[in-house]
């Protein structure tokens, strides 16, 4: 879910509605269920509640909601998580009297009890949302007397879980509430205003300067005033500000009818500048630091995150000669009860927040781990709580399937990778600098894999549309690139591709080939040791009918019974990623279009998802 808010001086601004509808459609990525927004409204102070199933640009249509004056207000944009998405389960969620509206991302997780004790007061609860549990526990401590302060103070000491949340109430017309508490939320200051958001990138039209919300504060918003708390005391927040030098442009879709298609493009330039970003910082050189003191090195993430996890720990065995443990996020309990004290912990999100990989990060902590962050997100959750972060530079993704900042954290694990190799002697120091010269050519790989597949890319789309199933086979490095290739088809298109290493499609996936069965195979150097091997898995799908389709670098191109090859050119181990992944992303992309699916807001998914 997606949380924004704005308080206005209404002689600077007149109307804060708009702001809230373009802030909030910037945070659709997180969930489209349902949207809804909480006004109070200019002159009269009513508070004015709009909220229904859909994405967000049918909710404005359909209530007028920017054509509504504001001086303050609060919107969500929904991930359903306790009960289904409709109109009444619609964040904002008000008291009985109507004064206090709430929006809230995360889980409150004793709001049954609280339900409960409500309810036992005489409080009518309309949805089946945990979130309801705010509002009627605010208008609960104002009943006895308390200021909104107060009781909102006392909330934040009661209500348990995960939680953003913002409040408005109408009598406090030019004040928003708001409390953090693992779940992200920034502040956004302004001229005259103030704003709340989960993001950066919601605001980032109307300020540039932020206050990223630690865990466990609350405070609130005034047009000229953010105070901060934490545990009941007054917090410093100044020397705290950050200035983004992200220009909204960034975020805009640059004339490409789609955000995936317009991410999927900037990759030579991204990869280019995550390069001579990492070359010109020491983030690097001390994540190498850590990894070379380490006794049990770990990798984790969730989703795309992990493929590039998995890419990592195959370049850490080949160049650095050190074995990595990979794990998926949520996966973190097995390695709960461990004395991390000797032990690294490489933890990937491009957001910074996805709660399975932060848990993994608070976990190994505790248990005396250290942990490296990479991420795309400066000033993100999973960075702060980092002992060092390794940065990507891809500028922001809005498309919900992970393209750019997958190959720019390619990049950022394989330098890290290549460092520790040389502080370890895996790699000599001459070794080490053609290594890191040939990644510099990351953007010119992305850039041939592009220009050389996107004919045939259309060819192959058009032969897969009506296929029910495909299967995604590589070897060695060819592996980690084929979970990708096969997650991206399945995340926009919605045709059920699954990925394998080659040589386990024998060891059952095998028995679901028939005639006509699409199957896929990465090529990946280094040749002289997969050809053979690859060319037999070939001709065994091949003899129960398979279609058969290879995408890789130059030299797989004798390979016998092959229907379809895709040739991205001539790639040694450390480019190949680059040259190979894009003609996936782009068969992903079209498959999508020609399906009618919307590749930018696949169903079902969000793009940062902060509930366990
Ligand atoms: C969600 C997205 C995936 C993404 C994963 C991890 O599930 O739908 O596309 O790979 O989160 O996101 P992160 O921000 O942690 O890299």
């Amino acid at each position: 879910c997606g949380i924004v808010g704005v308080v206005a001086d209404p002689e600077i601004i007149g109307n804060t509605a708009p702001m809230l509808v373009q802030g909030l459609r910037r945070l659709e990525y997180r969930g489209y269920d349902s949207a809804g927004f909480a006004l109070i409204e200019c002159s009269s102070y009513r508070l004015l509640v709009f909220k229904d199933k859909g994405r967000i640009n049918d909710v404005v249509e359909s209530y007028n909601v920017d054509k509504h004056c504001a001086v303050s207000g609060i919107a969500h944009t929904r991930w359903a998580t306790h009960g289904e998405p409709n109109t009444v389960n619609a964040h904002p969620h008000v008291d009985c009297r109507g004064e206090i509206a709430v929006v809230h991302n995360g889980i409150i997780k004793n709001f049954a009890e609280l339900r409960q004790l409500l309810e036992e007061k005489g409080h009518v609860f309309r949805s089946e949302t945990d979130t309801e549990v705010v509002a009627h526990l605010l208008e609960e401590y104002l009943r006895n007397g308390s200021s909104m302060w107060e009781a909102f103070k006392r909330l934040v000491r009661v209500i348990e879980g995960a939680y953003a949340i913002a409040v408005i109430y109408s009598r406090e017309p030019h004040r928003i509430y708001f409390a953090r508490k693992v779940s992200p939320l920034v502040i956004g200051l302004g001229e005259g205003f103030m704003m709340v958001a989960s993001d950066i990138p919601s605001m980032l039209q109307y300020t540039k300067r932020f206050v990223a919300l630690n865990d466990g504060e609350y405070g609130y918003i005034e047009p000229y005033r953010l105070y901060l708390e934490k545990d009941g005391r007054a917090v410093e927040w100044r020397h705290r500000v950050m200035t983004v030098t992200w220009s909204i442009e960034d975020a805009e879709k640059g004339g490409y009818p789609h955000y995936m298609l317009k991410e999927i493009m900037e990759q030579p330039r991204v990869l280019f500048e995550t390069y001579t970003g990492l070359a010109s910082s020491r983030e690097l050189e001390n994540a190498a630091k850590l990894l070379s003191n380490a006794e049990k090195i770990f990798v984790t993430g969730a989703g795309t995150s992990y493929h590039a996890g998995l890419v990592f720990a195959y370049y850490m065995a080949r160049i650095a000669k050190r074995p990595v443990i990979p794990f998926i996020s949520s996966e973190y309990l097995a390695y709960r009860d461990m004395d991390h004290s000797n032990s690294v912990l490489v933890a990937i999100s491009q957001s910074g927040e996805t709660i399975d990989t932060l848990q993994a990060v608070r976990s190994f902590k505790s248990s005396g781990g250290r942990v490296i962050a990479v991420s795309n997100v400066i000033g993100s959750t999973i960075p702060r709580e980092a002992d060092v972060t390794v940065y990507t530079r891809a500028g922001p993704e809005i498309g919900v399937a992970a393209t750019k900042t997958f190959l720019t954290q390619v990049l950022a694990l394989t330098g890290m990778a290549l460092t520790l190799a040389q502080y370890n002697g895996s790699m000599t120091q001459n070794e080490y600098r053609k290594a890191m010269d040939t990644l510099k050519n990351a953007g010119h790989a992305a850039s041939a894999g592009i220009d050389r597949s996107i004919r045939a890319v259309e060819l192959l789309a058009s032969s897969l549309r009506s296929k029910g199933n495909i299967y995604v086979l590589g070897r060695g490095l060819g592996v980690a690139l084929a979970y990708e290739a096969a997650l991206k088809i399945k995340e926009v298109s919605y045709i059920h591709a699954e990925a394998y290493p080659a040589g386990e499609s024998k060891h059952g996936p095998i028995a679901l080939v028939e005639d006509g069965f699409p199957v896929i195979f990465v090529g990946v150097p280094p040749r002289e040791e997969l050809h053979e091997k690859l060319q037999s898995n070939v001709m065994e799908m091949k003899a129960r009918g398979a279609s058969t389709i290879v995408v890789g670098v130059s030299g797989y191109d004798d390979l016998k019974g092959v229907d379809f090859y895709i040739d991205v050119g001539n790639y040694d181990e450390i480019l190949a990623p680059y040259a190979v992944v894009p003609p996936f992303q782009l068969l992903a992309y079209k498959l999508a279009v020609m399906l009618n699916r919307d590749p930018d807001k696949p169903r079902n998914l969000a793009k940062t998802v902060t509930v366990e």
